[in-house]
């Protein structure tokens, strides 16, 4: 069902091309997962359920510590639970051996993290194509694409400009832009507003949703900030191991937004 041809390109829709159109995409039962340190066992996520329909944006709240990470890593197949399953159109991402993982990671998914994790010294094209190189595609269609997307996010004309020279949030549209380009059907942010000012995260909010309603993403968000996650379908918080719907996910985002505030002015941008 899965296969490669010559030269590790993935050349089968598959995982793909079974997803419906509407109705349940990306499913968690009884997700468990805990770590270890030292004597003492962690346990950020214990019996973690999730149903995901296919166009839905959803916010994950919670505070510093909660397992929102946690959580998106073992959404995006970046991590294993200790316990439990994650289904993406109905199959377990524990069924898929190393090949269908990578596309599932490279074509399902786009990840946005807090802090970009671009190439420093690359350009924006460069950053923006990498995923599309990594896929087997020429460097002249990769960066044709790369320049497509970057128009996409407002940073047409920028290609050649390295990322360190760009700020915090063209860095992040930078990053939204590279999540996107392999046309993946999820896009899952991890406080990719966190680093940046009240204005920027305005804006890449706004762009993440004109995105998500474009290209019929389905996206899910971990944030702090209370009134962006009050503006997505779906608000979820995540507290004591378990997600939890309704009133008091907004409760704990407040708490966990100053939090996050108090953090930050200490330590000049928080954790990732
Ligand atoms: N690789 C790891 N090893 C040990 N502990 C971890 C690891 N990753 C996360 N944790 C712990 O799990 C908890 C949840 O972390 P995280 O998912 O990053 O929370 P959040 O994103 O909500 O701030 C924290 O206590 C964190 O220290
Ligand atoms: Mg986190």
């Amino acid at each position: 069902m899965y296969r490669r041809e010559s030269a590790g390109v993935a050349v089968d829709d598959s995982i793909l091309g079974d997803v419906p159109n509407a109705g349940e995409i990306l499913r968690a039962e009884k997700l468990r997962k805990s770590f270890h340190s030292g004597s003492q066992e962690i346990v950020p996520l214990d019996g973690v359920g999730l149903s995901v329909s296919r166009g839905e944006m959803i916010a994950v709240v919670g505070p510093s510590g909660a397992g929102k990470s946690t959580l998106l890593h073992l959404l995006a197949a970046l991590d294993t639970p200790t316990s439990g399953a994650v289904y993406f159109a109905g199959n377990s991402l524990h069924s898929f051996g190393e090949i269908e993982l990578a596309d599932f990671r490279n074509r399902a998914v786009g990840f946005v993290w807090q802090r970009h994790h671009l190439l420093p010294d690359f350009t924006a094209a460069e950053n923006v194509a990498m995923p599309l190189l990594i896929m087997g595609k020429t460097a002249g269609q990769a960066l044709r694409a790369a320049a497509d997307w970057l128009a996409k996010v407002g940073l047409a004309g920028r290609e050649k400009q390295r990322a360190a020279e760009l700020s915090g949030g063209e860095q992040q549209r930078v990053a939204i832009a590279r999540a996107l380009v392999n046309n993946p059907l999820l896009l899952l942010a991890d406080e990719p507003t966190g680093d940046l000012d009240e204005r920027s995260a305005e804006i890449i909010f706004e762009l993440m949703q004109r995105l998500h309603r474009s290209h019929h993403l389905t996206s899910i968000i971990a944030t702090h900030n209370l009134s962006l996650a009050r503006r997505t379908d779906r608000v979820l918080s995540l507290e004591h191991g378990k997600l939890m719907p309704g009133a008091e996910a907004l409760a704990g985002a407040a708490i966990g937004a100053a939090q996050t505030a108090g953090a930050g002015a200490l330590t000049q941008g928080g954790r990732g």
